[in-house]
C-alpha cells in the first residue's frame, strides 16, 4: 500500500462514540458513491476512470506528448482551477517545483490563463521570446474568461511565428467532447483535441487528458500514475474493506468538525508539496464549501511556515486541525557537513542526513501542536513517484466524495463560483447584463 493514515494524534480530541456513530454514515456514503444514486451522480465518471478510461485517447496523449517534446522548447498550458492545478501539482511533486530550471530533455512548461495579471502575462511573453513553443489550452466549457484571454494571446503569437498551418501543429486543445464552442472552433482550425469527459468535473479531472498531456510532456510515466490510481480505487471503493483509510479520513474530519475544528491545514515538509496542496484546497473547498457548511481547507509548507504561521497554529484560535503528508522516501540524500568553527553549535548533527532532521522537525512539531490543542492526522506516503501521486490523488478524491455526502452537500457542483463571474461580466459591460450593471454601479457608488 502506497499510503497509510495514522490517526493516533487526533483520536484523543473526539469521543469513541462519536466515531462509532459516524462510521456507518461514512460506509453509507461510500455505498452512495458506488451505487451512483446520490446528489451530483452525473459527475461520478472519475470513480472508475483509473480502469475505465479511453485507451485510444490515452495512446494519442503519449504520441502528442512526444510530438510536443520534439518540436518545442516550452509548452504553455492554458487553464484555470481544475483545468491546471492537477498537472502543475503532478509536475512539481514528481519532478520538482524548479522543473523549468532543471537540466532535462523535456520542454519547459509554463502555466498561463490562471489569473488576469498583466505582469504575469507580459513576463511570460518575454520569457518565451526566441523559444519554440507549443500550447495546450484546457477548458471544459471553452468560455472561461481567464484562459480564453490567454488563448487569444498565445494563438495569435503562434500564428504570427509559424503561420496558420504551422500553428495548427502546435496547438493542442482539451475540452468538452462535442458541445462547447472551443471544440467547434478547434475542429474547424484543425487543432488536435482531447476530451474532458462530461461526467468528470474540473477538480476531479487530473487523470484525464486535462492532466495527463502536460504531465506526459514533463516526462512522467502516466501508466504508473494510472496504476497507482487503479490500486487506490480497488482499496477504497471496496465496501467490504474494514480498514478503509478513505473512510477513516472522512470520519475523522467530520468528527473534528463536530468539535468545532472547522479549518483543516494540509501540512507538507517539502516545497514540492506546495502545488499539491493548492490542488487539494480546490478539491475540498469547492466540493464541501456550500449550504453554509464545510471545513475551510488551508495549507502550509513546514518548516518554512513554522517561522510565520507556526505561532498561530500553536497558540491561536483552537478551531484547527492538521493533516500532515509525510513522504517517507523523498528520493534524495544530503549529509550535513561538519564545520570546524561550529559557530552555530550544530556539530552534534554533523554527518546526519538532512531528511532525518526534516523528519525530526515534523515529529517535534506534531507533538508541540498536539500539546497545544491541535489534532493531527498523518498520511504516510511511500515516495514521490508517479504511482504514489496517482494513489494519493484517488485517495483524496474518494475521501472527499464520502466526506461531502456525510456533510449532506453535493460534492460535485460549484454554484458559488458563478457569483463573481456574473458581477464581473456586468461591470465589464457584457451585453445582456445591463440591469445588473446598474445595480452594481449603485453599490460601488458610481
Ligand atoms: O472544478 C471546476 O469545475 C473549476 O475549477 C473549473 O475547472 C474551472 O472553473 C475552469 O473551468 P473550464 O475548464 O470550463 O474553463
Amino acid at each position: 500500500m502506497a499510503l497509510k493514515i495514522i490517526d493516533k494524534y487526533a483520536k484523543s480530541f473526539v469521543k469513541c462514540e462519536e466515531l462509532a456513530a459516524l462510521e456507518p454514515v461514512a460506509a453509507q456514503a461510500l455505498k452512495t458513491v458506488n451505487a451512483r444514486n446520490g446528489a451530483g451522480n452525473d459527475f461520478l465518471g472519475w470513480v472508475d476512470l483509473p480502469v475505465n478510461y479511453d485507451k485510444e485517447e490515452f495512446a494519442r496523449i503519449k504520441v502528442a506528448a512526444e510530438k510536443i517534446k520534439k518540436s518545442c522548447d516550452a509548452l504553455v498550458v492554458i487553464g484555470i482551477g481544475g483545468s491546471y492545478l492537477g498537472a502543475r501539482a503532478a509536475i512539481e511533486f514528481i519532478k520538482s517545483p524548479l522543473y523549468n530550471s532543471l537540466k532535462k530533455d523535456t520542454p519547459e512548461i509554463y502555466f498561463a490563463g490562471n489569473n488576469i495579471s498583466t505582469t504575469a502575462l507580459t513576463e511570460l511573453i518575454s520569457i518565451l521570446e526566441g523559444k519554440d513553443i507549443c500550447v495546450n489550452v484546457i477548458s471544459k466549457s471553452g468560455t472561461t474568461t481567464e484562459p480564453a484571454i490567454a488563448f487569444r494571446v498565445f494563438k495569435a503569437m503562434l500564428v504570427e511565428k509559424y503561420g496558420k498551418e504551422g500553428a495548427k501543429d502546435r496547438i493542442f486543445v482539451t475540452t468538452d467532447k462535442a458541445r462547447g464552442t472551443l471544440k467547434h472552433f478547434s475542429d474547424e482550425a484543425g487543432y488536435e483535441t482531447f476530451v474532458v469527459p462530461d461526467d468528470v468535473g474540473g477538480r476531479y479531472s487530473v487523470l484525464t487528458a486535462v492532466g495527463l498531456l502536460p504531465i506526459a510532456v514533463a516526462g512522467i510515466d502516466i501508466d504508473a500514475m494510472m496504476k497507482g490510481a487503479q490500486d487506490a480505487r480497488a482499496a477504497y471503493t471496496d465496501e467490504a474493506n474494514a480498514d478503509n483509510d478513505a473512510i477513516k479520513y472522512a470520519v475523522m474530519r467530520n468528527a473534528l468538525l463536530g468539535q468545532g475544528k472547522c479549518t483543516e491545514i494540509l501540512v507538507g515538509y517539502e516545497p514540492y508539496m506546495l502545488m499539491m496542496s493548492e490542488w487539494w484546497k480546490q478539491l475540498y473547498g469547492e466540493s464541501e464549501g456550500k449550504d453554509n457548511k464545510g471545513i475551510f481547507p488551508a495549507s502550509v509548507c513546514f518548516s518554512t511556515d513554522l517561522h510565520s504561521l507556526g505561532q498561530y497554529i500553536q497558540e491561536g484560535q483552537r478551531n484547527l486541525f492538521e493533516t500532515v503528508v509525510n513522504v517517507k522516501n523523498t528520493g534524495a540524500e544530503f549529509v550535513i557537513p561538519d564545520d570546524e568553527a561550529n559557530v552555530d553549535g550544530l556539530n552534534f548533527i554533523s554527518g546526519k542526513k538532512l531528511d532525518y532532521v526534516n523528519k525530526t522537525a515534523m515529529m517535534a512539531t506534531l507533538i508541540a501542536h498536539n500539546d497545544g490543542g491541535v489534532p493531527n492526522l498523518m498520511l504516510e506516503l511511500e515516495d514521490r513517484s508517479a504511482y504514489s501521486f496517482g494513489y494519493l490523488v484517488y485517495f483524496f478524491e474518494i475521501a472527499c466524495a464520502i466526506s461531502g455526502y456525510m456533510l449532506g452537500v453535493n460534492p460535485f457542483d460549484q454554484p458559488g463560483v458563478e457569483a463573481y463571474k456574473k458581477n464581473m461580466f456586468a461591470l465589464l459591460g457584457k451585453p445582456g447584463y445591463e440591469d445588473m450593471k446598474a445595480e452594481l454601479d449603485k453599490k460601488i457608488g458610481k
